[in-house]
């Protein structure tokens, strides 16, 4: 499939993933929201991407929200399907066995606020603004918004945000959890590649067993989770990885990890 609305770049072991449609503010319509599905099957597949960094072009939003000019004849049946096409692929990107940074400038609203919710960290510029404009358009937020906003930031803030259809600017969406920091604009995507690649400098598998836990404990109850945190610490001491980061610390040596 020939990608027309996303870029894929590879620099080391990280990936940058670039919406890019900046005259519609990098808007998701369907064709967008499939190319980032096929994406996903190269992020998932090729092994030597350990961190992958989701950014949007241009200098004015991150994603300013699912295609409105697309939405706004739709019946029943199409409003779910398309639902349920952004819901699979953000709950792809929120599976997959990677980490995954959204790098946030500008507009991050709809779809773009719940994308950047799928990802697993968010760095913002003092530029961004976040919200789920959705009741002001007549729908609800449709791509994990009315689930996700509430686990990050909690029920209360969550309804408030989208009853009122507010802008939250990068400040507030520090203070209340919904980013994990806030940059200067010019320093975004080094601050991503930074942690990007200092999260590939670790071991891959633990890494991703790590996400996997964390994703799958907040399911469940503290019993059920803490045994998949025993599952995932015990299938650890199967990887080359594990015997090579404690080789290399009982040696007083740096160690050299190799995704296995
Ligand atoms: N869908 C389609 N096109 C969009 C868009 C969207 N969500 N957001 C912006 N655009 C387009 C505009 O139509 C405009 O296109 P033209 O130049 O062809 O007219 C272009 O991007 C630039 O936008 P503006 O001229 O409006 O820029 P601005 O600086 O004046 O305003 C803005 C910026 C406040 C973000 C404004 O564009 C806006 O309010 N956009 C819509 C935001 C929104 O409501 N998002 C939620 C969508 S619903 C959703 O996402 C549902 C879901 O959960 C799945």
């Amino acid at each position: 499939m020939e990608l027309k609305n996303v870029i894929l770049e590879k620099e080391g072991n990280i990936a940058i993933v670039t919406i890019n449609r900046p005259k519609a503010l990098n808007a998701l319509n369907s064709e967008t929201l499939k190319e980032l599905d096929t994406l996903v099957d190269t992020l998932e597949n090729d092994q030597d991407i350990y961190s992958v960094i989701i950014t949007g072009a241009g200098d004015k939003a991150f994603i300013a929200g699912a295609d409105i000019t697309e939405m706004k004849d739709l019946n029943t049946m199409e409003g779910r399907s398309f639902s349920i096409l952004g819901n699979r692929v953000f709950r792809r990107i929120e599976n997959l066995e990677k980490p995954v940074i959204a790098a946030i400038n500008g507009f991050a609203l709809g779809g773009g606020c719940e994308l950047a919710m799928a990802c697993d960290i968010r760095i913002a510029t003092q530029k961004a603004k976040f919200g789920q404009p959705e009741v002001g358009l007549g729908i609800t937020p449709g791509f994990g918004g009315t689930q996700r906003l509430a686990r990050h930031v909690g029920i209360g803030i969550s309804k408030e945000i989208i009853f009122t259809s507010r802008m939250v600017k990068a400040d507030e969406a520090l203070r209340i959890g919904l980013v994990n920091k806030v940059v200067e604009v010019e320093k975004l995507m080094e601050e991503a590649k930074l942690m990007a690649n200092t999260i590939a400098a670790n071991a891959p598998i633990a890494v991703k067993l790590s996400k996997v836990a964390i994703n799958r404990g907040m399911q469940c109850d503290i019993d059920t989770a803490l045994m998949y945190e025993a599952e995932t610490f015990g299938q650890c001491f199967s990887t080359e990885d594990q015997k090579e980061g404690m080789a290399a610390f009982v040696e007083r040596r740096d160690k050299s990890f190799k995704n296995k």
